[in-house]
């Protein structure tokens, strides 16, 4: 009989539960840590929790409608993958299944600098919804390059991440003895070997590596690694936005914004959309609820520059949370990586069914046909 995945696992938090038992510590613990008490990730949560909507009744039979529109693309719901780095570390061939899945969804799918397959390698299976994440590089040259080969590999977007100024500790992580390149301490060993089905599946793509910065290194081994992470420790400023903007043609959006102020002197130097993020928590323990931003942000900006959000979103009401608030597209980072872990390839589709399924239950709850009628919903 075949296995009902609604019933086994209904929500994200089934996925996680599975993904927890199904990885290497050092494999969770790199997806699911926030940094310092993890009080960042737990603010995002309440946050989320606060925002309500008023019922509605009396609407008659309502059907909602998910189509969005974002920079002139149409995309089947307003969901996308957000990039993370060493995919492929979580479970083997990560990349290409995340871009696979996201065109049978036909939402986008942005891709990590730090991934572990490269732009040649991912390309060819994302069609028109692969969106490329960058990190400031310390050389204009190598930049220039790395866009070259984006562009040719089949990117549509290029998304500069400006939230990450230096490493952030994640206490949890460095418990489980997380490192880059992986190293194999004792406890590594241990716990490669009590996950038999994600060793073997490693195994057969091979040590996960980081191949579009280490090809511009002259080091092998894991030198590379250490080398290719300084090749990406560039350190970004205005100046940077701008070569950046003037250095690619097609769309540019920054992700990682929670100042209002940033986003405005972005519209004005031409950044074609903005990404309200405070990177669920992993980087600063101390900084407000991200989705408590995005209204400010959205008022600052007008209602023309499009807006994403990510951080801490686990259900399709999450959804609905940030795009009353103004968002346009709302993306998930490492619900994409549990659904993976739990599930196999098969977790992707999976999750986007369980994200439609809620979205489509609770606008009906609110009497919102369409994305643009959840504003009017909203509890003040
Ligand atoms: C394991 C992991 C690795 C990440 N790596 C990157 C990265 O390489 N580049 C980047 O811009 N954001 C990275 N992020 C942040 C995500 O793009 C995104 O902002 C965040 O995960 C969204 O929150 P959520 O995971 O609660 O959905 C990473 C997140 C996780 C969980």
């Amino acid at each position: 009989m075949a296995i009902d995945r609604d019933l086994t696992h209904p929500a994200i938090s089934d996925l996680r539960h599975s993904a927890k038992q199904r990885l290497p510590g050092f494999a969770f613990e790199y997806l699911d840590s926030g940094t310092g008490r993890e009080l960042g990730v737990a603010r995002n949560r309440q946050a989320l929790d606060d925002i309500l909507f008023l019922p509605a009744i009396l609407h008659g039979n309502l059907v909602p409608d998910l189509r969005c529109k974002f920079l002139g693309q149409d995309f089947d719901l307003p969901i996308g993958i957000a990039p993370v780095g060493m995919s492929g570390m979580i479970w083997a061939g990560a990349e290409t299944l995340l871009a696979k899945g996201a065109v049978s969804a036909n939402i986008p799918y942005c891709q990590s600098t730090v991934a572990a397959e490269g732009p040649e390698e991912v390309g060819p299976h994302v069609g028109q919804n692969g969106w490329f994440q960058h990190y400031p590089v310390n050389s204009a040259d190598i930049r220039r390059d790395m866009l070259k080969r984006i562009r040719a590999a089949g990117f549509t977007k290029l998304v500069m991440t400006v939230d990450v100024p230096g490493e952030s500790r994640r206490e949890r992580q460095r418990r489980a003895h997380v490192a880059m390149p992986p190293k194999l301490t004792a406890k590594v060993a241990w716990q490669v070997l009590t996950h038999p089905a994600w060793a073997l599946a490693m195994a057969r793509v091979g040590a996960p590596r980081m191949p579009f910065p280490e090809s511009y290194v002259e080091a092998s081994g894991s030198d590379a690694f250490v080398h290719a992470g300084r090749v990406i420790r560039g350190w970004p400023d205005w100046d940077y936005l701008q070569a950046l903007r003037d250095d690619w043609q097609g769309d540019l959006i920054v992700k990682g914004v929670q100042d209002p102020d940033d986003a405005r002197r972005m519209a004005a130097l031409g950044v074609n959309a903005v990404w309200v993020s405070n990177h669920a928590g992993r980087q600063f323990e101390a900084g407000p609820a991200a989705i408590h931003r995005l209204p400010l942000i959205r008022e600052a900006v007008g209602a023309d520059l499009p807006l994403i959000y990510d951080s801490g979103v686990e259900s399709g009401l999450d959804i609905m949370r940030a795009i009353a608030l103004g968002a346009d597209m709302v993306f998930l980072g490492k619900a994409f990586h549990f659904a993976l872990a739990a599930l196999g390839a098969k977790g992707i589709a999976h999750l986007l069914h369980i994200l439609r399924a809620d979205m489509v239950a609770n606008m009906s709850q609110i009497g919102a046909a369409r994305l643009d009628d959840l504003p009017a919903r909203l509890l003040p």
